[in-house]
């Protein structure tokens, strides 16, 4: 097989890539039924941009061409690429003198003085850091992710950044995967309505303005089902569930309008993304009609010689470049070899003007040649006090009250006494998670301690810190420490879990209990009798099931950002009442990964009395804490269960579901209606439930409220092993409750 058919030929992993692309032409065509985008239906770019850039084009030189598909990751090499004429963009530079100072070069001494355009991690936050993009999925509330998103564009852009990296949207059943922190758990229906809200608060309407910024899409595609969790690890999936579960998100910030897409390291069934026609090509530029660019991911190019899908740099560069991938990132291949391969026909002059043309569409758009330099005067250097009480507000809504025994929780704000015990009870950069941008390190400002914010919350009150050991370390040495000061309080609020190095990329873990001691430490503090509850933080789930045996209460920070120790006072006292619920489920133990809520049945479903059922001797069936579990200071009634109909037609049906939800306790309080369905028989076997809509509300104490959702085709379908998206007749059951465990129901009957 030649260098050229590779891409094309073997991208669906063995599966025959005309069939398939038959099926997602045949899920559009099939009128009425939902699927991919066509590509016909690709937004229509404003005309008056498009001519510009095929003039643009016109006028360049294969070289100039080829040097607008480099990105660089630093300033000397930069110079050195503008210097060759060869540099399409910069990433990783920071500082609004620099950066104009190297689009004075791209602009005023070169031919056609294209702008660059400047990339960055803008993950969550910018200077200002927001809670990690786990934790703002635990908010049930996308708008949290536009509130990120559009703080973190402002600083962003005003600092001379025109693009982040950012939203990740990998859907992952696997909490070792340290990536797991960066997007928004294991659903596709949740991680697709934040995706789309933190692309709309990145990009607005027009991300030409002085407050956006250009959103990548990343990681295309499957990344969170890295086998075994380790990072960059293999993935074999089936068209069904690759269309289902990973690609939902993808497909939906398409369709808000993306300006870039990142390419995944993995492999998707044997074929690396960066190498993959069918995912890229076929399923990102044809089916859903996306016409920005694609970057690689790092060296992602060069490392098709290591994943052995290219024998050299030229190889990789020819599987590259036809498969869909338009920039390079840090390494050269197209640079080097495109010429090379134009002239041995391994690559295209189209392919190369396709390419180019998506970078120059998205500098046009972002406006870079009507105003390709920043205000030095507008550059943002720290976070402002209104980004900051938008971060404070963020972190709260984020917390998950996992449990709450008594209830201990709120904290009463005439407490005399408070002990903070615990290695996090004074972290400040690892509150911040992993992904930090510009707020952590020299010269920032560190985030909120939780004793700090304790001190804040209750002046009034004597407020101690004791650490009782280290995140990750084995001395037991200051536990005696610890005790004596719990002892001395009238509570004690115990602070563990992950540092901000143990989550994020190349962070796996092959356990997911509480680093070092500090199970141990929670132990020693119950042993003193006195009153005390647990705070979580930490960039994945944990598995706890000894804090849940013992520890009266659990509040699940994550890492909370900037104002985390405010965040979590707020919480703990109760100016705050906790409303956010799982985004993955927590698993019991590590051997029982994956546990996660949108399981299939199989023909054995796990029955502890019956031995021949699905399930592991030594452990209960299912997580510790379910999908969509989190408690309130209140409590909440979900009734009412009402359906518009009985069926839904699989033609442009709609069929209303709406619930009443009643604030039953004595605080005001959030409550999350979340809606679940099955499709019990269909020609693919479908998960137990599957979330199909969720609404956050907030209720005065008594008060009461209806919730509606609407469902249609798109609802109900799924797509097959030929990536088709089918609607199929038959019964479909309705879940609404406060966690995926909900059990009202109905069913109508898709017809
Ligand atoms: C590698 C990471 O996988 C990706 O998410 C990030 O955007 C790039 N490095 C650039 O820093």
């Amino acid at each position: 097989m030649s260098q050229q058919e590779r891409p094309g030929s073997s991208a669906t992993g063995g599966v025959n890539r005309r069939l398939v692309l038959a099926g997602l032409a045949g899920g559009v065509a099939s009128a009425g039924l939902t699927g991919p985008s066509a590509a016909a239906a690709a937004p229509a770019g404003r005309p008056e941009r498009d001519r510009r850039v095929e003039a643009l084009l016109g006028k360049m030189t294969l070289a100039e061409k080829i040097g607008q598909l480099q990105l660089v990751g630093d300033e000397t090499t930069a110079r050195a690429a503008l210097a060759a004429g060869r540099l399409g963009g910069v990433f990783s530079v920071v500082g609004a003198a620099k950066l104009n100072a190297l689009q004075r070069i791209a602009v005023e001494r070169t031919r056609l003085g294209i702008p660059l355009v400047f990339g960055l991690d803008v993950i969550h936050g910018y200077t200002t850091n927001f809670p990690i993009p786990l934790a703002q999925g635990a908010s049930f509330d996308p708008a949290v992710a536009g509130t990120d998103a559009a703080v973190s564009a402002g600083e962003a852009r005003r600092s001379g950044i025109h693009w982040t990296y950012a939203p990740m949207m990998d859907v992952t059943h696997e909490p070792r995967w340290g990536r797991i922190a960066e997007g928004y758990g294991e659903d596709p229906y949740l991680a697709a309505r934040f995706a789309v809200a933190k692309v709309r608060g990145y990009q607005g309407d027009d991300y030409s303005a002085p407050d956006r910024v250009a959103a990548c899409a990343k990681h295309f595609v499957a990344y969170g089902g890295a086998e075994g969790g380790r990072d960059y690890n293999t993935v074999d999936v089936s068209l069904q569930r690759l269309h289902n579960l990973y690609l939902p998100p993808f497909k939906a910030s398409v369709e808000a309008g993306v300006a870039t897409v990142m390419a995944s390291f993995n492999t998707i069934s044997g074929v690396p993304a960066h190498g993959n026609g069918y995912v890229l090509h076929d399923v990102l530029k044809g089916a859903y009609g996306f016409r920005g660019f694609v970057v690689s991911d790092y060296t992602g190019i060069e490392e098709l010689i290591l994943h052995g899908l290219a024998g050299d740099g030229a190889d990789a560069a020819a599987a590259a470049l036809p498969a869909g991938v338009d920039m390079e990132m840090v390494s050269t291949n197209y640079a080097r070899f495109a010429e090379r391969l134009l002239a041995e026909r391994r690559i295209t002059r189209d392919q190369i003007d396709d390419a180019v043309r998506r970078i120059l569409l998205v500098k046009f758009r972002l406006g870079l040649f009507e105003r390709p330099y920043v205000d030095e005067a507008t550059e943002v250097k720290a976070p402002s006090p209104a980004a900051l009480a938008a971060s404070r507000q963020v972190a709260a809504r984020c917390m998950v009250l996992l449990k709450n025994d008594g209830p201990v929780l709120p904290l009463a704000k005439t407490v005399g006494s408070v002990a903070v015990v615990g290695p996090l009870g004074a972290a400040t950069y690892d509150l911040n998670g992993t992904w930090a941008g510009l707020g952590t390190g020299a010269g920032t400002t560190p985030p909120v301690t939780v004793v700090d914010g304790i001190k804040a919350a209750v002046p009034g009150a004597a407020v101690s810190y004791t650490p009782g050991c280290t995140a990750d370390g084995t001395d037991t040495g200051g536990f005696a420490a610890a005790q004596q000061a719990a002892r001395a309080a009238d509570v004690t609020v115990v602070v563990v879990g992950e540092t901000a190095a143990m989550s994020g990329e190349a962070a796996a873990r092959s356990t997911i209990d509480l680093p070092g001691v500090q199970q141990q430490l929670v132990a020693a503090i119950k042993e003193t009798g006195k009153p005390f509850v647990v705070v979580l933080v930490n960039g994945r789930p944990l598995t706890i099931p000894y804090l849940h045996e013992n520890a009266p209460a659990i509040l699940e920070a994550w890492a909370p950002g900037v104002q985390g120790g405010h965040a979590i006072a707020d919480v703990l006292f109760g100016v705050v009442n906790p409303g956010g619920k799982l985004p993955v489920s927590f698993p019991r133990a590590v051997g029982q990964i994956p546990v996660y809520y949108n399981h299939e049945n199989t023909g054995r479903p796990a029955d502890p009395a019956s031995k021949y059922t699905s399930k592991y001797l030594d452990l209960p069936s299912g997580p510790l804490y379910e999908f969509g579990h989190g408690l309130s200071y209140t409590t909440f009634r979900v009734d009412g269960l009402r359906l518009s109909g009985t069926s839904l037609p699989a033609r442009g049906g709609r069929i209303e579901v709406s619930a009443t939800v009643t604030n039953t306790g004595g605080r005001d309080g959030d409550e999350v209606v979340q809606l679940y369905l099955r499709d019990p028989v269909a020609t693919i076997v479908q998960p137990v439930r599957r979330l199909r809509g969720f609404r956050r509300v907030t209720l005065a104490a008594g008060a009461s409220t209806t919730v509606s959702f609407t469902l249609t085709p798109d609802d109900v379908g799924f797509y097959d092993n030929t990536a088709r998206f089918r609607v199929e007749p038959g019964k479909i059951e309705v879940y609404v409750g406060t966690s995926s465990a909900a059990t009202l129901s109905a069913s109508f009957m898709v017809v």
